[in-house]
């Protein structure tokens, strides 16, 4: 998904700063791949120092971003029961913490010169799936984080999220459930990444947009089990 975001914004003229932690030659030959001067920057940004040294590293390159896309995640799948607190940490960490430290880094270091955020939330945020409680709670703190981050770094940055519905489904998932997923949305179809690459375009570009939360779902935040 990010991958196709950076290819969408490359294509509308963006520099890109394509960010990746274990993917260094998925992440080289996309940069290759992009036109406008893009580079590559490693960071793990579940740790309290990676969201700032990656910023600090654009900087030092002399790519100071005029937006941040944070679309880095984890996807744990466990239920209640056997959620270990290190696992929450570990969700909370990467899929909350890193946005709310690459906000108050990114504030800092553009300071009057602004900015802005695009979070890439989860329609797990809405339907709180019980079997990926940490995921989906850490999703809807995304989108408070948001709305928060906007009031706190308004006027000069603007802030927003988007919401993904099923697009492209992690390894293993059976027919049978991609079936049942795509029977849940009310378009009765997945999504494609350039629909969330799409929603981040609008959001980049419309400069009334703060604290905005864009479901790009296929209505799967809106399912349930009786439509008529
Ligand atoms: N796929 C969907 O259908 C879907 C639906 C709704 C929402 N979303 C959201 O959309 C976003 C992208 O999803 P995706 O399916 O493209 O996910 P993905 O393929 O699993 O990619 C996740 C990314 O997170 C990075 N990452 C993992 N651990 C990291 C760490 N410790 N530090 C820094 N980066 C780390 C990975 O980088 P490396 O590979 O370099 O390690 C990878 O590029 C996520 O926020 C996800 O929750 C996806």
């Amino acid at each position: 998904m990010g991958a196709e975001i950076a290819r969408h914004l490359a294509r509308r003229g963006a520099r890109v700063a394509v960010h990746y932690h274990g993917s260094a030659a998925a992440a080289l030959e996309l940069t290759d791949e992009l036109a406008h001067g893009a580079r590559a920057f490693r960071a793990d940004l579940s740790t309290p120092d990676g969201p700032g040294a990656l910023l600090a590293a654009c900087e030092q390159d002399g790519m100071s971003p005029d937006a941040v896309v944070h679309a880095a995640a984890s996807f744990l799948r466990r239920p209640l029961a056997t959620t270990t607190a290190e696992e929450w940490d570990g969700v909370m960490a990467l899929n909350l913490r890193a946005l709310f430290l690459l906000a108050r880094d990114y504030g800092s270091l553009r300071g009057g010169r602004g900015g802005q955020i695009v979070a890439i939330a989860d329609s797990g945020a809405r339907e709180l799936w019980p079997g990926y409680l940490a995921h989906c709670v850490s999703k809807a703190g995304v989108l408070t984080l948001v709305q928060a981050l906007a009031k706190a770094m308004a006027p000069k940055f603007r802030v927003n999220a988007v919401v993904p519905g099923p697009v492209l489904l992690p390894e293993g998932v059976s027919s049978a459930e991609r079936e049942a997923i795509r029977g849940r949305t009310l378009l009765g179809r997945l999504g494609e990444p350039r629909h969330v690459a799409e929603a981040v375009e609008f959001l980049l570009a419309c400069d009334y947009a703060t604290g905005a939360i864009l479901d790009i779902t296929g209505g799967a935040h809106l399912w349930r089990s009786e439509k008529g």
